[in-house]
């Protein structure tokens, strides 16, 4: 069956996959202006790290494309503004800045072109973000399925799946590399409170794609990896920094321990897009915490008392000691990080530098 793809842009119109609905319903917002993309990601119509870039790289293109600029100033100032309000809805995501940073740079070198013609630029450049990310993935999953054996049983976190990225998925991409090269799999779903990405997006693409999967609570994985039931975990990532530290989202980090103790390889899926060199450890990545009513309601219902207070930290770090590999579209990376990290781009210039 074919991917239920998560955003359709067509006419500069950039129509969303509500994702809040799935996998109950599968139905689509229109989205005209970058005020409401900025929007859809603030409630989560859509998600995951890759996506997110994307979407904001087609808001910019929105943005601009019908207003008239009187000279290469007030189309930069405007861009910038945008850029601005984007890069804040959702920080712990790099993927976000790398985007908005493309199209910009896109823009500066192109400087001395006519208006009309740094539009057309910038439409192009938006256009090929999201196609590479879908070779991208293709790549990862290419690199990441040599890792995975017969009747392995994955554990995967969250949702980095076709649901997640322009199509086919990191981590979850690794897994249908893998069963495409005829290699029987189970997978392990962690449910993933408690926006339940694992059981409401990771399941549902699994089985349109028709891989055998169970659903756990994420209080279960300690139970199965104790138990010898699962091989290997694969998750993907949301910021990946010089040392090797990742962040991802909050659970991540648990598993990661979990992982470790019980002898069981730990491997982050994601694009290069993800690596932010500019920043040395974990430490310093900025994590979304998100509204307390979050945790405090299932499906829009009350689970504890008014008096109760939540916490919700939407993502954890994961640091670098815990991380088998990391699996990239230029390659399997292991430690040192700090090295092998910075030496698989080629150019200075393909580094994220804001
Ligand atoms: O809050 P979300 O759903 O945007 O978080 C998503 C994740 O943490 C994913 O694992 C990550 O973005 C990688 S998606 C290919």
């Amino acid at each position: 069956m074919k991917d239920i793809a998560p955003i359709e842009w067509k006419n500069f119109t950039l129509k969303i996959l509500d994702q809040t609905l799935l996998p109950e319903k599968i139905s689509y917002i229109t989205c005209k202006n970058y005020k409401e993309v900025i929007k859809a990601i603030k409630d989560m119509k859509l998600r995951g790290a890759p996506l997110i870039g994307i979407v904001a790289a087609f808001a910019m293109i929105m943005e601009i494309k019908n207003k008239n600029f009187k000279n290469y100033d007030s189309l930069y100032k405007e861009l910038k503004k945008i850029s601005d309000e984007l890069i804040k809805t959702r920080p712990t995501a790099v993927n976000l800045k790398w985007a908005i940073n493309r199209i910009l740079k896109n823009v500066e070198k192109n400087k001395e072109r006519r208006i009309s013609s740094i539009k057309e630029l910038l439409i192009s450049e938006a256009n090929k973000i999201y196609k590479e990310d879908l070779e991208n993935n293709k790549l990862i999953g290419k690199y990441g399925a040599d890792l995975i054996r017969d009747k392995d049983r994955i554990l995967t976190h969250c949702n980095a799946g076709a649901l997640a990225t322009a199509g086919y998925g990191t981590a979850l991409g690794i897994i249908r590399a893998a069963v495409e090269q005829k290699k029987n799999i189970t997978v392990y779903v962690d449910e993933t409170r408690p926006y339940l990405q694992g059981a409401r997006l990771t399941a549902f693409e699994l089985v349109q794609i028709k891989i055998p999967h169970f659903l756990i609570t994420d209080n279960m994985a300690g139970y199965f990896m104790r138990k010898g039931e699962i091989d290997i975990v694969i998750v993907g990532a949301d910021r990946i920094t010089a040392n090797g530290d990742v962040a991802n989202k909050i659970g991540t980090y648990t598993l990661a321990v979990l992982a470790h103790t019980n002898n069981i390889p730990f491997y982050v899926a994601a694009p290069s897009s993800t690596i932010d060199l500019n920043i040395k450890s974990g430490d310093d990545i900025p994590i979304e915490f998100r509204d307390e009513d979050e945790v405090k309601k299932i499906a829009g219902k009350n689970i504890t008392t008014n008096k109760t207070k939540a916490l919700y930290p939407a993502f954890d770090v994961t640091p670098s000691k815990y991380i088998s590999a990391i699996i990239t579209e230029k390659g399997i990376i292991r430690a040192p990080y700090d090295v092998n990290l910075e030496n698989i781009f080629a150019k200075k210039e393909e580094m994220i530098i804001l």
